[in-house]
């Protein structure tokens, strides 16, 4: 399987996501301003897969040196709407507070170390949820999935990509249906790419299908990502998830949240709290460069949107499936995972 991310001794390596799938090519940042920039470019994307990026761009900072409240809120003004990111900065901000006043090469290695471990734990997270949501896939059907909520999102596996292929290594006979997601084509790019490096069937479907699909009765349910998750159980992910959500609801095809707990975020009581983030219209105006639009129209771009809880069959954590009233059963997830913690 692709690496996503990896620490080496010349720095953080990724696979740049936005050259996918024409070109597979690394890049490698040196000080923790490329990987902020890394992360705003959209080099590397998706939520669990920027939290370890800024963890491995902190511990670049911490390395090198730099002032360390500065790196911390570098890396996080990059991208407002994955809690993740602030999740992983808050680890690395904890431990940093721990390591007070300890030899400056402990604290560099302890940093260093607990940044990879992020790494290795997100994927242990994924290859969980993919346990735990195997089970609800039904056989014999269709997944439809929007955006890239794989390996390629994470340090490896995937949230909503981990349940598909956990499912097919539990011998279910599935195939995945890819939304394009416009305008950035996370799904034409890279999950049609990652699902096909690992032989599962898959059909790449325009964003303006999935109802036309939903309704004729192929599809065995929808499982995406998530960037935040509020207390509620309402759920921010890649802009056009909440029609993937409401049409699959009309059409009765149960709908799936696959994330980890680090993207649950309890402190807001609902989804209308959660920023949602406002690209560059050039996204929207033009395709690989090429002006689709004309000049000087009024554009907007937000790369989110909110699907209220009610359309949320059940979400698939690493600790396990919660189901509404989510208040109650989100709260219980997160009070397991502390006290295993
Ligand atoms: O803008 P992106 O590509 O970072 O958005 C990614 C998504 O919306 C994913 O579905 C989400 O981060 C979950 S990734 C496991």
């Amino acid at each position: 399987m692709v690496e996503t991310i990896q620490w080496t001794p010349d720095g953080v390596v990724m696979i740049d996501q936005t050259r996918l799938p024409r070109q597979e090519q690394y890049v490698t940042c040196r000080d923790y301003r490329e990987v902020a920039t890394a992360i705003k470019d959209m080099i590397i994307r998706g939520a669990p897969a920027i939290g370890v990026a800024a963890a491995m761009g902190v511990a670049l900072g911490v390395q090198a040196g730099e002032d360390f409240d500065t790196v911390c809120d570098t890396l996080a003004k990059t991208r407002p709407t994955a809690v993740n990111l602030f999740w992983a900065i808050d680890r690395m901000r904890s431990l940093y507070a721990s390591l007070n006043g300890r030899p400056r090469p402990e604290i560099v290695a302890r940093m260093v170390e607990e940044a990879q471990q992020i790494r290795v734990e997100d994927i242990a997270i994924c290859r969980a949820i993919g346990k735990n949501g195997a089970s609800l896939v039904p056989d014999g059907k269709t997944v439809l999935t929007h955006c890239n909520a794989g390996a390629l999102a994470t340090a490896g596996y995937g949230t909503a990509l981990g349940v598909v292929r956990a499912a097919v290594e539990a011998g279910k006979h599935i195939d995945v249906f890819a939304d394009e997601t416009r305008p950035f084509l996370q799904g034409a790019r890279l999950t049609a790419w990652e699902l096909q490096q690992d032989s599962i069937p898959t059909t790449l479907i325009t964003d303006n299908m999935s109802g036309h699909f939903l309704r004729s009765g192929r599809i065995g349910c929808v499982v995406v990502g998530a960037d935040r998750i509020a207390g509620n159980g309402d759920v921010a992910n890649k802009v056009g998830t909440y029609s993937v959500a409401v049409l699959a609801k009309e059409n009765s095809v149960p709908f799936y949240v696959a994330a980890p707990i680090s993207t649950l975020d309890l402190t807001l009581e609902s989804g209308d709290q959660i920023p949602i983030e406002q690209r560059a219209a050039s996204e929207v105006t033009h395709v690989f460069g090429v002006a689709v639009a004309p000049d000087d129209v009024r554009v907007e771009n937000p790369a989110f949107d909110v699907t209220p809880a009610r359309y949320v069959t059940a979400i698939i954590t690493e600790r396990g499936v919660a189901r509404a009233p989510y208040e109650a059963s989100l709260r219980a997830l997160m009070q397991s995972a502390s006290q295993k913690a």
